[in-house]
């Protein structure tokens, strides 16, 4: 064997056995700390105050943090370890007031250094930050000021959006193609909620039988049953259970979720009050991502009309069933949506990714059984509830049932969200519904930056569902579309790859932690200087990350890059020895 590969190979040994060791200890540990959260639960939270004392500065003070410490009864390092981790509440983030999109579909279309530079002369440097997506990926060039976000044109208008002069715009194509499940004309609140009356005069498991016949399959990208999670969280005996709803839509060129919140709020809302009464649980956590400031505003907003409908809060509708909403503005971190750094996060803990089993459907936030559901699935419910799941379960292709939102991005001519019918070819998203590329494109990074990336030779032979992704070698995952254009290196695309995943890692296994800087640093050495890289070299680190990694960010982000190595060979030889 390689030398270099029998290294690797010792590597992913040690790795495997620190990880198991090194687990179960922090396991107990943060047990312990959700516990000690729990105490107060949800109404005065910890990942809250920490966001709120932010806000002023842009970073809590040590004061701050020791003050929160002592009310939590939470230890100093545990907190400071929380704050210093978002990139909302870290000290770097001190001082900002602007923050320019960095993400993938924003980059590629190659806007952000106009950006940058027109808000330079209105900002200084000190007040400039990043953000990750701010799912304004239909037409980039996006920025978030003062609570909003901006994107296209918006950036001429720099010196009156900074005096609070011009509101921004958001117009994007939304279309559907097939079966509007989730498309569909929203018809006012009390006609929508005419299903929540009925769903409440039968029985849990009635309802849990029309979920099972639907076939859903999680939206969030692993396509896990959602009624195998619900059946077993409401078979665990407690008084206390959650919903949470992840809506902390990271992957860059995904919007849909945005597109929900937003657009159909009560499609999510519903379903989860559903979801609620199926597993017995009476409160619902909607986790949103704080780079999405408009979402949060309109879920508040409704839910201020459903409480005054008495259709949330005690005794819905008559019934004896109660259930009431929490919404927690996230901080800006990746791997928050991943479920189990989610739930750490709203528990105040740094958002560091759990062992399983116990799944969160056991034991989840503050220890109790909890359901994590993608947004688009949970909104998937209410229409499931009103029409059948044998009418859900009709639509689609084998396993894959129902229809699946599309983000396209910039590149098309005509990008916007669509829902499809599972098993529409994906020549028919491409050309029928966005119309075809603006410009040469080479690739379509599909689902999120762990999805798999897609030479445009395959556009043909793909279909949009779980099942024609796998087996060609590629993710759906959330199905996010970002394109590649033909002038746009491969090889920077995937350092940018690894220094996504490097900067979004929660640390907690070194295969992700080290090994996403390591690729990084190989990509950059050799697109910036003579340096080859020895391609045995680099298969035996991803493949370590693959293996060794606990979770889907370490272990997900060599797919684009062994994609990217089969198909465009030619592009990358250069760089290899
Ligand atoms: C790094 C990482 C990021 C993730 N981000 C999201 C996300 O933004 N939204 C989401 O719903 N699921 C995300 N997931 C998947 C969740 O862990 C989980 O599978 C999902 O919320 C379950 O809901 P679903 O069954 O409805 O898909 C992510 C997973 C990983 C590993
Ligand atoms: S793979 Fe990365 S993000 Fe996932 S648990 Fe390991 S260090 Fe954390």
């Amino acid at each position: 064997m390689h030398s270099k590969q029998n290294a690797y190979f010792c590597l992913q040994i040690v790795a495997k056995n620190y990880q198991a060791n090194y687990t179960i200890l922090l396991y107990e540990m943060s047990k312990n700390i959700s516990e000690l959260s729990g105490r107060k639960g949800l109404q005065e939270n910890l990942f809250e105050e920490l966001g709120i004392l932010a806000k002023a500065e842009g970073t809590p003070t040590k004061k701050d943090l020791e003050k929160l410490s002592d009310e939590f009864l939470i230890g100093k390092a545990n907190v400071y370890g929380s704050a210093s981790f978002y990139d909302f509440t870290r000290e770097e983030n001190k001082g900002k007031k602007i923050y320019v999109c960095n993400g993938s579909s924003c980059m590629t279309a190659g806007t952000q250094d106009k950006v940058h530079q027109k808000i330079g002369e209105h900002f200084a440097a000190n007040e400039i930050g990043e953000m990750c997506c701010l799912g304004r990926c239909h037409e980039n060039s996006s920025f978030y000021y003062d609570g909003k976000n901006y994107s296209g044109d918006a950036i001429e208008q720099i010196e009156k959006i900074s005096k609070g002069e011009a509101k921004p715009t958001d117009n994007y194509h939304v279309e559907s193609l097939g079966t509007p499940v989730l498309t569909e004309e929203f018809p006012g609140i009390d006609e929508f909620y005419k299903v929540l009356a009925d769903c409440l005069k039968k029985t849990p498991n009635e309802l849990l039988a029309e979920l099972q016949a639907s076939g859903v399959r999680g939206r969030g990208g692993a396509g896990f049953p959602m009624s195998f999670k619900l059946e077993s969280c409401k078979n665990t005996p407690s008084v206390t259970k959650f919903v949470v709803c992840n809506a902390d839509e990271g992957d860059p060129g995904a919007y849909s979720d945005r597109y929900l919140l937003e657009q159909r709020p009560h499609a999510v809302l519903l379903g989860m009050i559903i979801t609620g009464y199926i597993i017995g649980s009476s409160m619902g956590v909607l986790y949103i991502r704080g780079e999405y400031p408009e979402s949060i505003d309109i879920i508040d907003e409704e839910l201020q009309k459903l409480l005054q409908k008495n259709l949330i809060g005690e005794n819905i509708l008559g019934s004896s069933f109660s259930y009431n909403f929490k919404v927690i503005r996230a901080q800006g971190a990746y791997i928050c949506g991943e479920e189990t750094a989610l739930l750490s996060s709203i528990e105040g803990q740094r958002p560091e990714v759990r062992i399983r089993p116990p799944y969160p459907a056991q034991e989840g936030l503050f220890n109790k059984p909890t359901v994590v559901n993608n947004v688009e699935t949970l909104a998937c419910v209410p229409w499931i509830m009103r029409e059948g799941g044998e009418k859900f379960a009709a639509i689609g292709r084998g396993k894959s049932t129902g229809t699946k939102l599309v983000s396209l991005d910039g590149f098309f001519n005509r990008p916007g969200i669509y829902e499809v019918d599972m098993g529409t070819p994906l020549s028919v998203v491409v050309n029928d519904l966005g119309k075809g590329f603006k410009n040469d494109i080479k690739a379509l990074h599909i689902g999120g930056p762990l999805g798999g990336m897609v030479p445009v030779s395959k556009i043909n032979d793909l279909t949009i569902d779980f099942e024609s992704f796998n087996q060609a070698g590629f993710l759906l995952g959330h199905a996010s579309v970002v394109c590649l254009p033909k002038t746009f290196p491969m090889i920077e695309y995937m350092e940018h790859l690894f220094q996504f995943t490097a900067h979004e890692s929660c640390g907690k296994c070194f295969p992700c932690r080290l090994g996403s800087t390591r690729g990084q640093e190989l990509l950059y050495k050799a697109r910036t200087t003579d340096y080859k890289i020895d391609k045995v070299l680099l298969t035996d680190l991803i493949e370590t990350m693959e293996i060794g990694s606990l979770c889907a960010l370490g272990g997900g982000v060599p797919l684009p890059i062994r994609n990217a190595l089969m198909y465009f060979d030619d592009e990358l030889k250069q760089y290899f020895k």
